[in-house]
């Protein structure tokens, strides 16, 4: 088929602070609640830390040059709250603000715009000594950053997400323990979650107030859920309950104003307790949203059933599930009025091996081939999507499975922190290049 996007279209790569700058004690940088679970012992694979990760922060310079190179017209990074507010309140930090406005002026001398992320995952640790996102006045704390953040590079930013994945941060950390903070408590999770998006529309609101020029928006990582059985009805129930969680949980009040009625039901007590006026203050308007697509939920009564993986996993285990990115998308079109759409996040991870200067990795070319695919389809079904960012720029910090899991188009070799150009990065580049002769 065709690959048929408009001239305006935009191509980029992402990243995240944590999972590429290290430089975690540089410069002023307070403690963030990731530096605290990844060197608690036992929680990340082989004990890794972001401590130097890529080394980003001494070389923004060699990485911008990477994207150059690649051609890519965007770059979507997160700002580190606790590099630019080591206690997550009070005094700013000059020296961790410089470094983004360093980044930003080579993004510009790039002809690369930038689109940051206020929130991706690093809570400054002295915020969660007071509550973290259990504590309603955390979110107060974060307008504050937010607004901040426009005040300083408000004009030098082409968007602006507040959260990145809250999902993650929710479920992941506050009732699977799998990520920082590391906790397991489901009503806590769901009352995170609310304060979360309620932290959401504060920023929201801060940042109009500072007059911002950027577009804003949020990130959410959406998974599109299918039974494992069409013809069982208990599969369908399943099916709609893990969507409830998995997808309408943060749609739903974005956009339509209350939580999903079936998964406050199934929640009962452990439901969040919502104040009035929070609704109103969560569905303001915003100018994009942000979707990360990785791969679909497969979802049956009993659990662990495996999907058919047609056309292979990645070596997160995670099925290569093209076709449900077009779903989904239509689906949000369909079911909401949502604002433009951009594809924020979305990659592979494979086990790259460097060799002679080069990196194989044909399972992502194909992975990044048919998910484009994906979206020229969704776009002839007239959803309005206007950009797409791979998942990542560098191989980096995978969280939780540390530096075991390789998504970069770049390769790093984290011995030598060399960057190389990997076969996925090149053919990225053919084809953005093949986007801008059609155009
Ligand atoms: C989504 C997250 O935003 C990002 O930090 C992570 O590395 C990727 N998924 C891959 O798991």
């Amino acid at each position: 088929m065709q690959l048929a996007f408009p001239a305006d279209f935009i191509w980029g790569v992402a990243t995240s602070a944590y999972q590429i700058e290290g430089a975690a004690q540089e410069d002023g940088r307070g403690p963030s609640i990731w530096d605290t679970f990844s060197h608690t012992p036992g929680k990340t694979t082989n004990g890794d830390t972001g401590d130097i990760a890529c080394d980003h922060y001494h070389r923004y310079a060699e990485d911008v040059a990477c994207m150059r190179q690649m051609g890519v017209g965007a770059y979507r990074f997160s700002c580190a709250w606790p590099r630019v507010q080591p206690d997550g309140q009070g005094a700013w930090n000059e020296k961790g603000w410089d470094f983004y406005a360093r980044l930003l002026d080579s993004l510009d001398a790039a002809g690369i715009a930038a689109h940051a992320t206020l929130y991706h995952w690093d809570l400054p640790q002295a915020l969660e000594d007071l509550g973290g996102w259990r504590n309603r006045d955390t979110c107060r704390r974060f307008a504050d950053y937010a607004a901040e953040f426009v005040r300083r590079f408000g004009k030098r930013i082409a968007s602006i997400a507040t959260h990145n994945e809250p999902w993650c941060t929710a479920f992941l950390g506050h009732q699977y323990g799998k990520f920082a903070p590391g906790n397991t408590d489901r009503k806590e999770a769901y009352l995170v979650a609310h304060h979360l998006l309620l932290s959401h529309g504060l920023a929201m609101q801060a940042m109009r107030a500072e007059q911002a020029t950027a577009a804003l928006g949020i990130v959410l990582n959406q998974s599109p859920c299918y039974p494992a059985n069409r013809d069982s009805e208990a599969d369908r129930t399943a099916t709609r309950l893990a969507d409830a969680f998995m997808n309408r949980w943060f749609m739903d009040p974005l956009f339509r104003g209350a939580y999903p009625a079936d998964g406050v039901r199934h929640l009962g007590a452990d439901a969040p307790a919502v104040e009035a006026g929070d609704m109103d203050i969560i569905g303001l308007p915003m100018d994009f949203l942000g979707i990360n697509y990785y791969t679909r939920s497969f979802c049956s009564a009993e659990g662990g059933i495996e999907a058919p993986a047609r056309l292979g996993v990645t070596d997160m285990g995670w099925e290569v599930y093209p076709e449900g990115l077009t779903d989904h998308l239509v689906r949000i079109a369909r079911d909401y009025t949502p604002p433009p759409i951009y594809i924020t996040e979305n990659g592979a991870a494979s086990d790259d091996v460097l060799n002679g200067g080069t990196v194989h990795d044909p399972l992502r070319v194909n992975y990044l081939r048919w998910h484009l695919d994906a979206l020229a389809q969704a776009r002839a079904r007239d959803v309005d999507l206007r950009g797409y960012f791979a998942w990542s720029l560098l191989d980096n910090y995978e969280w939780d499975s540390g530096y075991a899991k390789r998504f970069g188009l770049v390769h790093v070799d984290y011995a030598t922190q060399q960057r190389t150009l990997k076969d996925s990065a090149l053919w990225y580049r053919g084809f953005i290049l093949g986007q801008r002769a059609a155009a």
